[in-house]
């Protein structure tokens, strides 16, 4: 069982249920008017934004990009790579941008510049997890789910070499899983 490989529950589901619900209540206060175009980097996104959407009665589209910074490891690789194009059409449109976790940011930076440059009139950013550290990159997320330490986590989308998305909530591993499958 999956959850045998897990040390330590740091955000339990109930929790983070609420959470969404809150961070969805402060994101209707900033998009009015048109439209909504909602922006999830997969795969870590997945979880988040479905739950997230789902508190947002409002119009809006779901779009997805694909982009790679780290490659299975626990460490960010420093580069962040587009893996299927840039053909998103967001000229004039409000965005939410959504990622799973802010890290080095180096992500959210990247994919927000190219969100602006390819036209999109304003983009916000939201994260389920901002690990409190200092950033590669000057970026802040506008909305945060939890802060947390500076540790490798998993679950509620995120994953460990593409493991562990499904688990409700968010742990941290034990140390023999990164000494066996790492
Ligand atoms: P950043 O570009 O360094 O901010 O990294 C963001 C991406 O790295 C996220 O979208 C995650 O996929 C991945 N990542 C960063 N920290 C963790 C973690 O603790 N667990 C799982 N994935 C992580
Ligand atoms: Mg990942």
């Amino acid at each position: 069982m999956m959850n045998e490989d897990v040390s330590k529950v740091l955000i339990d589901e109930e929790v983070i249920v609420r959470r969404v619900g809150t961070v969805a209540e402060k994101i209707l206060l900033d998009f009015t008017g048109e439209e909504i175009l909602v922006v999830g980097i997969l795969k870590g996104a997945l979880v988040f934004m479905a739950d997230l959407c789902r508190r947002l009665p409002v119009p809006l589209q779901i779009e997805t990009l694909n982009v790679a910074s780290y490659h299975g490891g626990t460490q960010s690789s420093g580069v962040v790579e587009f893996l299927d194009g840039k053909s998103l059409d967001v000229a004039g449109r409000q965005v939410l941008l959504i990622d799973d976790i802010l890290d080095t940011g180096r992500t959210l930076r990247a994919v927000k510049d190219s969100l602006l440059e390819m036209g999109a009139r304003k983009v916000k950013t939201a994260v389920l997890l901002s690990k409190v550290k200092e950033r590669a990159e000057e970026v802040n997320a506008d909305y945060v789910g939890f802060e947390i330490g500076d540790e490798f986590v998993v679950g509620y989308g995120l994953d460990y070499q593409g493991r562990y998305r499904n688990l409700p909530y968010v742990g941290v591993l034990k140390e023999e899983v990164y000494e066996t499958k790492g």
